[in-house]
């Protein structure tokens, strides 16, 4: 479903993403997995559109978006929740899911799965009850379930999710997780970034080493939830950035 090949991202001071390749079916949670500065965000921004590729492609359903304008991915079916969460600290729930609500368009690749307002909040119930407050008395958790929810009004075929458990308590995070599995269930590829190897793994089908821009280490997710040692060793070879 999303497909990204040889992929390269920078900014003016140097070249960030060397080349990956790497692929999310349907139905499927693939999970980055780096420390501080491999270039996750670099990634994620590179599919979404919030800059351009070097080189390389993204395909979404075989379709090729690589370097169309953010709000033109968006509308193709990609969904980004980004890191920090970004709701608005002056808008109430219910404003925030009344301007994200965008019915796919007409005539469109079809999605696996149609979203509303109130199917939103079936799915995140303690939204309902913070629907009259504002972004900026919500908790880091209604945040990131508030930043979740206006990224699935599109009714994304792909939801990118930047580090969506930075930040929280580990009954959220699992919550989190268990809601990733969900959304999989629905038929929606996840790409989901990641520093922590022992998160990642709860939801993994693919897992993905990136460091300094490359990935160095590909496994099952099976695989990994048996035997995380390869998975670790990886990790731990990647020195950290300050
Ligand atoms: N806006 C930017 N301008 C210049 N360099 C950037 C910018 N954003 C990120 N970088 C650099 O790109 C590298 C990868 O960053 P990023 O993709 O944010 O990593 P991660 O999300 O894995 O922590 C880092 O070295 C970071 O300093
Ligand atoms: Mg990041």
């Amino acid at each position: 479903m999303l497909e990204v090949t040889g992929l390269t991202a920078g900014y003016h001071g140097g070249t960030v993403l060397h080349g990956l390749d790497l692929s999310v079916p349907a139905g499927t949670v693939h999970a980055v997995v780096g420390h501080n500065g491999a270039g996750k965000t670099t990634l994620v921004h590179s599919v979404a559109g919030l800059m351009r590729p070097g080189s390389g492609t993204v395909r979404l359903g075989g379709r090729d978006v690589t370097g169309l304008p953010a709000h033109r991915i968006a509308r193709a079916g990609i969904g980004l929740v980004p890191q920090g969460r970004r709701v608005f600290a002056g808008l109430t729930v219910a404003e925030h899911l009344r301007l994200s609500h965008r019915p796919p368009p007409s005539g469109g690749a079809s999605r696996p799965s149609v979203w509303t307002p109130a199917r939103v909040l079936e799915l995140l119930p303690r939204l309902g009850e913070r629907r009259g407050h504002r972004g900026a008395s919500l908790s880091g958790g209604e945040q990131q379930m508030l930043a979740l929810a206006r990224a699935l009004l599109a009714s994304p075929s792909v939801l990118l999710l930047d580090e969506p458990t930075e930040g929280l308590a580990p009954a959220l995070v699992q919550q989190v997780y268990d809601l990733v599995t969900t959304l999989a269930g629905e038929g929606i590829a996840v790409l989901l970034v990641s520093p922590s190897p022992a998160q990642a793994v709860r939801c993994a089908d693919r897992l993905t080493v990136l460091t300094s821009g490359r990935a160095v280490l590909r496994s099952d997710g099976d695989l990994a939830r048996a035997d995380p040692t390869a998975l670790n060793a990886a990790l731990e070879l990647a020195p950290a950035k300050a």
